[in-house]
């Protein structure tokens, strides 16, 4: 059966110094607990390699939060997915909405970076979700399913199977306004049922559809409880520990 998950993705936020003591703050935080689902925390690269050495492995994930679109070479400023894998992290997160609206990240680019996170044993978490025109003319599930066809739908069902995807309607990240558990459920099913009509239903019932986007200790119980959200991806609730330890217990 599918996991349940909670990914934090810190995006552009702490110093090294600042990310080695959340990390380390959040691994006390769990030390003594067992939590009901994967935990995974995608940081900057420069904190990858001392946060995957100092997490409990067993209890949290560690992952980038993008890989380049090369396998190596002359792209300065890159980072390859080998060399995300090669600090530790496992997974890596994916067509984040502000890498496609501020880095101009196209189903294309993504193509190849998921090629070539999975050919590095990396996991992506790859996000897909509408802006708010998109919602108010109802065109959601068109959106997410350009989204999903136009990057994923070319992988064979073994490599499918190995993605997780997150949902995140754009209007809700960071705004402090959450799609309603009912918002959620119904484009999650849409999801899974797009999954089912490509690669079957196995592989649709396996795979993990986290919800992001302003995802709290004081929603996520509502959201998760739907059957067809299997956990979350969060942002600001992710930079302390005591928040994302809250959003963790909503599966307790
Ligand atoms: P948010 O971000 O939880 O701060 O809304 C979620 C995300 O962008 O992954």
């Amino acid at each position: 059966m599918r996991k349940n998950i909670v990914a934090g993705n810190w995006k552009m936020n702490k110093t090294l110094q600042e990310g080695i003591a959340l990390a380390k703050e959040l691994n006390e935080v769990l030390a003594n607990e067992k939590p009901n689902c994967d935990v995974i925390i995608c940081t900057p690269f420069i904190h990858l390699a001392s946060v995957a050495g100092l997490v409990d492995a067993a209890k949290i994930g560690v992952g980038a939060e993008n890989c380049a679109d090369k396998e190596s070479g002359a792209y300065t400023g890159e980072v390859s997915a080998a060399m995300v894998a090669s600090t530790g992290a496992k997974y890596v997160i994916l067509g984040h909405s502000e890498r496609r609206a501020y880095y101009g990240e196209t189903a294309e680019i993504l193509k190849e970076k998921v090629k070539l996170a999975l050919a590095n044993g990396l996991t992506p978490i790859f996000c897909i979700g509408e802006v708010l025109e998109e919602r108010e003319a109802g065109k959601q599930n068109e959106v997410v399913y350009s989204q999903l066809a136009g990057s994923l739908y070319d992988l064979s069902a073994e490599d499918f199977s190995k993605i997780i995807l997150a949902y995140e309607p754009v209007w809700a990240i960071g705004t402090g306004k959450t799609a309603t558990a009912e918002q959620a459920q119904e484009i999650h099913a849409y999801i899974r049922k797009t999954i089912e009509d490509r690669y079957g239903k196995e592989v649709a019932e396996n795979t993990s559809i986290l919800y992001g986007g302003s995802c709290k200790a004081s929603n996520a119980k509502e959201l998760f409880a739907n059957p067809d959200v299997d956990g979350g991806l969060i942002g600001g609730a992710s930079l302390k520990a005591a928040d994302f330890k809250g959003i963790i217990d909503a599966f307790n």
